[in-house]
């Protein structure tokens, strides 16, 4: 079914917003010493390309085409998709990049994008998804726990599973409003605007345990290879704190200048009574020194079941036995590297698809389990 969102977004979708945004990704991008694309889709990407280049060995054209597809959701500035081509080129991994977003006023000016394709998409609109279809590899959104209701976070996963490929990896990382606080000598420091903001946030129904709750949802799901890692930025060096003592005044700011553009019901559930109030409050955020900003980031991924990958048969020999695939269906980190014989190597001109499945067997629960398999007489795959 299709949803929109009703709900109000939060912050601003401006050049201020912008700057506050990219300065976030800073940190974020030193809180995980650069390395932004995780280790387990790193190697389902490599993989994936090699089995793409190993069908068209003959053709050197095929070491640059791009058979990869990687989509960022709600992306604002595009700001990931940008550093994520750094670490990809370092790897010799080539891919099409796409952002996605709600609105398109943070997208780089057309002209000034290079290479990277920006959409206009509601996360929530699920026939669009239907219309895209399993389209990506790899599939990223982060920081929508000011933007997403709990159910609604249901709601954009399936989204997301719905134009990811079997196989692809789903990667959400967010800073849960709960677990927000900004410190002096270990109590509250922020004059109540945070703990309103907060109250204010679960008033909305947005959810402020997004982490904890994303991962029980890819469980519930049966994603494979889940993990759920959490970086507190208690644990980070002195740079990376103070980095986000500016960012938490600038986004607590933002908080407040977009209840002030929405009105005087938005401004009480802050907690003033009055722009000027606010304003006042606004100025005075975070000057008293010793106040530490903290929060802890929280980077969910799991992997849609199936994809395919190749089994070598020998000519004539019997299809794998249920129990077989089974067994590799269930024990996903255990599946063979795909091998290509020869038999498969005359994919059709410009192909940017994997091979495609074979076999395909019914899984309990939402998804399906496809399998390829070669053998060396191409007649008999
Ligand atoms: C806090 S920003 C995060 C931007 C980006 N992911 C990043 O990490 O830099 C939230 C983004 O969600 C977008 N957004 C809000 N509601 C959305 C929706 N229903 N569908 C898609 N994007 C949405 C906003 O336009 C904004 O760009």
């Amino acid at each position: 079914m299709s949803t929109t969102t009703k709900e109000p977004y939060l912050l601003n979708v401006d050049e201020e917003a912008s700057k506050r945004l990219n300065l976030q990704h800073d940190i974020l991008t030193q809180m995980l010493y650069g390395k932004l694309i995780p280790e387990p889709v790193i190697k389902r990407l490599t993989s994936v390309q090699e089995a793409a280049r190993a069908m068209s060995y003959d053709r050197p054209a095929s070491k640059q085409v791009k058979y990869l597809k990687i989509a960022d959701l709600a992306t604002g500035t595009g700001i990931w998709l940008y550093s994520i081509r750094k670490q990809l080129e370092e790897l010799d991994l080539k891919a099409e990049l796409h952002g996605y977003d709600l609105h398109d006023n943070q997208f780089p000016p057309e002209g000034k994008r290079e290479d990277v394709g920006f959409h206009m998409l509601n996360i929530l609109d699920t026939l669009k998804f239907q219309e895209i279809g399993p389209t990506y590899h790899y599939i990223h959104a982060r920081l929508l726990t000011s933007v997403l209701t709990r159910e609604e976070w249901k709601v954009a996963i399936d989204n997301c599973l719905e134009i990811l490929k079997p196989g692809g990896f789903l990667h959400f990382e967010e800073i849960p409003f709960g677990e927000l606080s900004m410190e002096k000598d270990g109590a509250p420091a922020s004059g109540g605007v945070l703990e309103k903001l907060q109250a204010s946030m679960k008033l909305l129904k947005r959810d402020l345990d997004c982490g904890n709750n994303i991962y029980n949802y890819l469980e519930e799901l049966e994603l494979w290879e889940t993990e759920h890692r959490k970086i507190d930025l208690r644990t980070c060096d002195e740079e990376t704190k103070q980095m986000q003592n500016v960012n938490a005044r600038l986004g607590l700011e933002e908080f407040i200048t977009n209840a002030i553009a929405r009105g005087p019901e938005a401004l009480k559930r802050l907690g003033f009574e009055s722009k000027e109030a606010a304003l006042e409050k606004m100025a005075s955020l975070g000057k008293d020194p010793g106040t530490q900003a903290f929060f802890v980031l929280h980077s969910i991924l799991g992997r849609k079941p199936g994809g395919s990958y190749t089994m070598q048969l020998s000519s004539g020999s019997a299809a794998p036995k249920d129990s077989e695939l089974e067994e590799a269906r269930d024990e996903p980190k255990q599946i063979p590297k795909p091998i290509f014989d020869g038999a498969l190597e005359r994919a059709p001109e410009d192909t940017e698809e994997e091979p495609q499945p074979t076999f395909v067997v019914p899984r309990r629960g939402r998804f399906q389990v496809s399998y390829a398999v070669t053998s060396q007489n191409p007649d008999t795959k």
